[in-house]
């Protein structure tokens, strides 16, 4: 069976109730209850991890070589400054597509950055919840195209 690995970063165990008119109120618990549904139907099992540290996350990243096709992160700030998560997403071959509830480009300047953006896939920014589930979708599209490469 196929499996993603959806990991958030730091704060993110808040939603629901974190900022809600930002993002929304959706706790992290409902987002990873809608991406099981979702994925389970497609016939793939999800990882999900949260954590609040760099190095728990950057070992969740190392950690996925081998068993995960595709990671879905939310890496929250760390998007923005952390070059650590940067050099793991760079140092693995697992491809990765980088989530954001909120429009991160029509937000303050500093969330403009995303220093890990030059080494993922692609970027899901500004729709709430759906924007991991739009990340799903994706994923399960190139995973289908993935297959029938090798078939
Ligand atoms: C976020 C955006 C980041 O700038 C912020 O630090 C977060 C959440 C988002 O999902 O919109 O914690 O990644």
């Amino acid at each position: 069976m196929s499996k993603f690995l959806v990991l958030n970063g730091p704060n993110l165990n808040l939603l629901g109730k974190r900022e809600p008119e930002i993002y929304g109120d959706m706790t992290l618990t409902d987002i990873r209850e809608r991406l099981r549904k979702r994925a389970a139907e497609a016939g793939v099992e999800i990882e999900f991890f949260q954590s609040n540290h760099e190095g728990a996350l950057v070992d969740a990243v190392q950690n996925a070589e081998g068993s995960t096709e595709f990671i879905l992160l939310n890496a929250a700030a760390f998007t923005h400054y952390s070059i650590a998560l940067r050099d793991a997403i760079a140092a693995v071959s697992v491809p990765v597509i980088e989530i954001h509830l909120s429009n991160i480009h029509r937000r303050e300047k500093f969330r403009h950055t995303s220093v890990i953006a030059p080494v993922v896939m692609g970027q899901v920014a500004g729709f709430g919840a759906e924007s991991y589930l739009g990340a799903l979708e994706i994923a399960l599209m190139k995973l289908g195209a993935m297959k029938e490469a090798v078939r």
